[in-house]
């Protein structure tokens, strides 16, 4: 069988340790494209990840670009280009600066891989991953955003440090949009099958349903410049995974509905089975009145965000 190919559009801090997982988890070749002055950035670290491969007992041929030729007929296109948030800064504040790069990507795309998966990371998510599908006109199946696996991540990660067990038994579902408005769903939270409410206080799980929806400007804070890059990168790579080898696991990401939820027209975080056929189904979880609320209240800032695109 014939190596994968994952294109990466975006060589940043994302880019890099995307370029890293997937040649360490070997899910195929990796072409990494950026804008003709970072052009050597992405000739470098695909390079210096080459160098690497021996050492990880890896087969993976890795290469930078500027030149969309390159990527053409990529299986996976995982997309951080843009800038990425400032201290201070909110995900909406990159709206106008990344909306003109996703649109140019988008066009490029359109031309170079168009049965591709196509993963948008690009910050503020829920309206550039609904603006690149708008550009590229390709079908909903076929793009996603990449937060719900992140926000689930975090509100995993922070459940096990105040429980002492491992990160794999807890499950600990994320709906809603990309930002502060996101939707932790701590009555369906488990840790090995049991409910996370009857495992912490209602104080404890508020704090970390708190934590996870400013977890992001956690990390922008600690930096002092730049945003998250691990652990997005990771979360990317779990969709892109589930999509190659079919596996058909249920993730939450931003995608497109079309009734689901009440909701039209937009995209929302929401569990989805991600499979060889994209975005395969979303799963509707039967909310509470104030879930279901809540879910409302995000999308109404997702669609404030989505108006600014004039798209
Ligand atoms: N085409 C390709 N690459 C581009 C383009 C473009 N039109 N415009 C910018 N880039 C590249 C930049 O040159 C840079 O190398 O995108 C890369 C972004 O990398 P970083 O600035 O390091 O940002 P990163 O931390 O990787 O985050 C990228 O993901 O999570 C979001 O908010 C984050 O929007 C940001 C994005």
């Amino acid at each position: 069988m014939a190596r994968k190919k994952i294109a990466l559009i975006g060589g940043g801090q994302i880019g890099g340790i995307l370029a890293l997982l997937a040649a360490q988890k070997e899910l195929g070749d990796v072409v990494m494209l950026d804008i003709p002055d970072m052009e050597g950035v992405a000739k470098g670290k695909t390079l210096d990840i080459t160098e690497a491969t021996p050492l990880l007992g890896v087969d993976s041929n890795l290469s930078g670009t500027s030149n969309y030729a390159d990527v053409a007929g990529a299986d996976v296109v995982i997309i951080t280009a843009g800038l990425p948030r400032k201290p201070g800064m909110s995900r909406d504040d990159l709206l106008e600066m990344n909306l003109k790069i996703i649109s140019d990507v988008g066009k490029n795309l359109k031309k170079t891989c168009p049965n591709a998966f196509h993963i948008i990371v690009t910050n503020p998510l829920d309206s550039m991953v609904y603006a690149f599908k708008k550009v590229t006109g390709f079908s909903k199946n076929k793009v996603a955003g990449m937060a719900g696996v992140l926000d689930t991540g975090r509100f995993r990660s922070f459940v096990a440090m105040e429980l002492g067990v491992s990160v794999e038994d807890i499950s600990a579902p994320v709906l809603g949009g990309h930002g502060p408005t996101m939707v932790p769903l701590v009555r369906l939270a488990t840790v090995g099958g049991v409910p996370l409410t009857e495992l912490l206080s209602a104080e404890k799980i508020e704090a970390i349903a708190t934590r996870t929806r400013k977890a992001g400007t956690e990390i922008v804070n600690l930096l002092g410049s730049g945003s998250a890059f691990f652990s997005p990168a990771a979360s990317a790579i779990e969709m892109a995974e589930s999509y190659l080898k079919d596996k058909k696991r249920v993730l939450p990401c931003a995608a497109y509905l079309e009734g689901e939820y009440g909701i039209n027209g937009y995209y929302l975080g929401v569990p989805a089975i991600i499979g060889a056929g994209g975005v395969e189904k979303i799963i509707e979880v039967k909310l509470t009145a104030d879930e279901k609320a809540a879910l409302m209240n995000s999308l109404e800032a997702v669609k404030t965000a989505v108006k600014e695109t004039k798209l």
